[in-house]
């Protein structure tokens, strides 16, 4: 399970977040961006943040340190906001904590370059992981040393939320035309050959093995969280060998940004989306545009 810390302090709101997310204090010391089980987002974001997070830093891409943030809500009676006093009551337990990378600033392509190789391991990591948040419209890196990390794996692995098709996604094409580092020639045949690899049944077994289980308990179709663990690795494990036949890198849309899907705001529409009832400007079902 991931390392355990207990929140000592809340420090601020993170206006810029979707969810909400705060600066807290823990008792080991370290400063952490908390994302809260009680967001509207749900709890499989927290998951998927968990997932995809850990899985990147052991391709060793740069992802912050990820830590499991235990709160006792006492700890927000002072806060002034009567919005965070709401989520921090209703997140009492198990949250997730992302190491705060002080001074990072938000990377702007137009500001910063990166390699061909560095931009096709990220655009192979995204596609593996079917992430719809990294796009020039909310890029989802942070700057930081004078390198790029990566932050927000929350809106991947879009099949969790519909457990029957999660292994019939492994084989769906992953648009990265509107990816934010799609401008810098993206090499993703190396990235294939270097990482898909590394993905290996037993990486992903002990990957899935540091969510901890009271995000994964009560899950509809599955007896146990470790039967919840496995499903988890088997579309990632069937995609990481040849999703890199799939990924397309076209011209990029200048469509206005689309609303954050259902399934992200907490007000999902039914699964799956058949034409018709799709949000208002989705073309792309699965790339990195929405
Ligand atoms: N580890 C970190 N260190 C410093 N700042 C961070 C870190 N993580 C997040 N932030 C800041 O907080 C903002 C919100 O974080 P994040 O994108 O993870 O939240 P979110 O609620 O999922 O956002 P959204 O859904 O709007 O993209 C980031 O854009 C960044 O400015
Ligand atoms: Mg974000």
């Amino acid at each position: 399970m991931l390392k355990e810390v207990v929140a000592t302090r809340y420090v601020t709101p993170l206006r810029e977040g979707g969810s909400l997310p705060g600066i807290v204090e823990a008792d080991d010391l370290g400063t952490y961006v908390m994302k809260f089980t009680g967001a509207g987002q749900g709890r499989k974001t927290l998951v998927a943040e968990v997932v995809c997070g850990l899985l990147g830093r052991r391709l060793g891409l740069r992802v912050p340190e990820l830590v499991a943030i235990q709160l006792d809500p006492v700890i927000g009676l002072g806060e002034p906001d009567q919005e965070v006093q709401e989520l921090l009551k209703a997140s009492g337990g198990l949250n997730l904590g992302m190491d705060y990378l002080p001074g990072s600033i938000g990377f702007d392509p137009l500001a910063y370059e990166v390699g061909s190789a560095e931009a096709g391991r990220v655009v192979w990591f995204d596609a593996l992981i079917n992430n719809v948040d990294r796009s020039w419209r909310n890029p989802n890196m942070l700057v930081w040393h004078g390198d790029p990390w990566l932050i927000d794996h929350g809106a991947t692995m879009i099949w969790h939320h519909n457990w029957p098709g999660a292994e019939a996604s492994a084989a769906k094409p992953y648009d990265a035309s509107d990816h934010v580092l799609a401008p810098f020639a993206p090499d993703v045949a190396a990235a294939a050959e270097e990482l898909a690899p590394l993905v290996t049944e037993e990486l992903l077994t002990e990957v899935t093995a540091e969510v901890p289980d009271e995000w994964l308990v009560d899950e509809p179709g599955f007896a146990t969280t470790d039967e919840l663990r496995r499903a988890y690795v088997r579309p990632l494990l069937a995609r990481a060998a040849t999703v890199h036949e799939r990924i397309t890198l076209g011209e990029r849309t200048e469509r206005p940004a689309s609303a954050a899907p259902g399934w992200l705001t907490g007000h999902a529409r039914p699964w799956p989306h058949t034409a018709g009832t799709k949000g208002a400007t989705g073309t792309k079902e699965d790339g990195a545009g929405e």
